[in-house]
């Protein structure tokens, strides 16, 4: 699984922690920055995140922000993203087996690193349900 993993300023301290982690456990992961903690827009980011995640040429991302809420209604923004905002272990793996989630947006200020790895780890880990009444659902969350 190639997965993508981005940050403003406010998630970078811990976007590298999360890099390091998953690199450590021989996921196949690409840094989009940014690269310091000099002030940025997370728009821009959320969207090159987004983008290749729409168009396949990855397969998850993660978005850290201050809170990951801008980074989380930005890459909703795109077609074909799911978005979701998880600051513990239960929703990271129900947004996966319920919403089929394909990027994961947390808070920079909000977690600790730890948790925030834990919260990678089961979230990138637990399969979408495959349910009928999931996908059902999962197909009605299109653009007005
Ligand atoms: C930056 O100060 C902060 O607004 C940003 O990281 C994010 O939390 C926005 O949703």
């Amino acid at each position: 699984m190639k997965v993508a993993i981005g940050s403003d300023h406010a998630g970078f301290e811990l976007k590298e922690k999360v890099l390091k982690h998953l690199q450590d456990k021989g996921v196949d992961i690409t840094d989009y920055g940014t690269k310091s903690e000099t002030s940025c827009d997370y728009n821009d980011v959320a969207l090159q995140v987004s983008k290749d995640v729409r168009d396949k040429v990855m397969d998850r991302g993660i978005l850290i922000c201050g809170t990951g809420v801008g980074m989380s209604i930005q890459a909703n923004k795109v077609e074909g993203i799911r978005a979701a905002l998880v600051h513990d272990m239960f929703t990271a793996r129900d947004t996966r087996r319920h919403n089929d989630s394909n990027i994961l947006t947390f808070g920079g200020r909000i977690l600790g690193f730890e948790l925030a790895n834990a919260i990678t780890d089961i979230w990138l880990e637990t399969e979408f349900s495959g349910e009928d009444r999931h996908v059902r659902r999962v197909s009605k969350l299109t653009k007005e």
